[in-house]
């Protein structure tokens, strides 16, 4: 595949206004999700959850790609048709996660590595033959006293860029997802220093790796104050810090910046995506949501694995992707929380 196939799709999956749904959780973390509501994390209701996800009428009006978990590529939906192909009927171009996790870095106490380079040649070409158009993998570094590490900054940007090399090399768009986690007390100030360290690495990895910057999304969490920090930045300094962390560091080349949520609730993501956009300044690439929480809490919670609860669920979703879709472009209110969905 050329570079500019590459980029066309990369275009189409941040196209102005739109969105990515993340709805690759792992067999575990989606346990986890699933028991914190009682829902039993079987097969049938993991097919069933996202069943429900993917038929949402007009999701595709915000959301421009969705990103599927090895399971769910596999799987076909309630009426039959594998969900990949579902998303595509949609106009949701569909994506998938291609890392096998973060695990124990040796030597770094309580920091970690992805892992998922061996053999992912042939995976890849097994998720394009499968219909997958791009790809995802996360890296995760923690703040805390005396870390993150050099090496643990290092280790996972490597693993970043050649991950990225091998999609490009299979013709499939790589997200480039280095997550800086909001766990912790740190300030702000900290969040700031250790995501741009953690960017300059990356980007400087993917360049040496011969990325083509045109034709990857970078995934970042936004620079934020740590879930127990005793006093969390506001809005509008979260919107600053972040866009200016992300000007010293990601290359005007780069298309798309689509955020994760890292378990900011679902209206703060929307609320900091928005103050972005709001700030007067000029911006090399399109700035908008990857989001897998702040997308689908409130209707996971609907569902409940219950089929009755399908229609109020998905209406709640597409609610959700329309006020980031308005945050993406600045013109979200907190009014429009009210609207019926
Ligand atoms: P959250 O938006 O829930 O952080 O998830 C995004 C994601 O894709 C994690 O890898």
């Amino acid at each position: 595949m050329s570079k500019q196939e590459l980029e066309i799709t990369a275009k189409a999956m941040v196209a102005s206004g739109k969105g990515i749904l993340a709805m690759d959780e792992s067999t575990p973390t989606c346990k986890s999700r699933f028991e914190k509501l009682g829902i039993a994390c079987t097969e049938e209701n993991r097919q069933a959850y996202r069943d429900m996800l993917v038929t949402i009428d007009g999701l595709s009006e915000f959301i421009g790609a969705a990103i599927l978990f090895d399971e769910t590529i596999r799987q076909k939906s309630l009426n039959g048709t594998p969900f990949a192909t579902c998303l595509s009927n949609a106009g949701i171009i569909p994506g998938i996660k291609v890392d096998k996790g973060a695990k124990d870095l040796a030597g770094h106490p309580a920091e970690k590595v992805t892992e998922g380079l061996d053999g992912l040649r042939d995976r890849l070409a097994e998720y394009k033959e499968m219909g997958a158009r791009f790809t995802k993998w996360r890296a995760v570094i923690t703040i805390a006293e005396g870390i993150p590490s050099r090496g643990c900054i290092e280790a996972n940007a490597h693993g970043l860029a050649r991950y990225a090399a091998l999609a490009q090399e299979a013709g499939l768009v790589p997200i480039v997802e280095p997550e800086v986690l909001i766990n912790g007390d740190h300030t702000i100030e900290r969040s700031f220093e250790v995501t741009e360290e953690t960017l300059h690495t990356v980007f400087d990895e993917l360049v040496t790796q011969r990325v083509h910057l045109e034709g990857m999304i970078l995934k970042p969490s936004m620079v934020i104050s740590g879930l127990d920090c005793p006093q969390r930045a506001g809005v509008t300094e979260v919107a600053e810090h972040t866009v200016r962390c992300l000007l010293h560091t990601v290359p005007a080349a780069v298309l798309g910046v689509a955020f994760l949520s890292g378990g900011q609730t679902d209206e703060q993501a929307t609320a900091h995506l928005n103050a972005m956009h709001n700030l007067g300044r000029d911006l090399p690439w399109t700035l908008t949501f990857s989001y897998a929480r702040a997308l689908q809490q409130r209707a996971m919670e609907i569902w409940r694995g219950k089929a009755a609860n399908v229609t109020a669920a998905q209406k709640a979703l597409y609610h959700r992707a329309k006020l980031n879709s308005a945050a993406a472009r600045g013109s979200y209110s907190e009014a429009m929380e009210q609207e019926a969905a």
